[in-house]
């Protein structure tokens, strides 16, 4: 899905850059993706995406 329609981001990306990038708030994400920087509108949901990745990777390590 499309979380930054200026930019045309996707959850995807987002995740993509939480895991593998380190991205663990929307300054460092802001760093490697083109979003925010327009209207705006995308931010409050890049940052709900962050969050909850960030805490799916805290419960995978747990279990293993
Ligand atoms: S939707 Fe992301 S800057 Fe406009």
């Amino acid at each position: 899905m499309f979380v930054c329609m200026c930019y045309g981001v996707t959850d995807k990306d987002i995740r993509h850059a939480v895991q593998n990038e380190g991205a663990g708030n929307i300054r460092e994400l802001r760093k490697q993706l083109d979003l925010g920087s327009q209207c705006g509108k995308c931010i409050h949901m890049a940052q709900q995406i962050i969050d909850a990745t960030i805490i799916d990777e805290t419960l995978f390590h747990e279990v293993c």
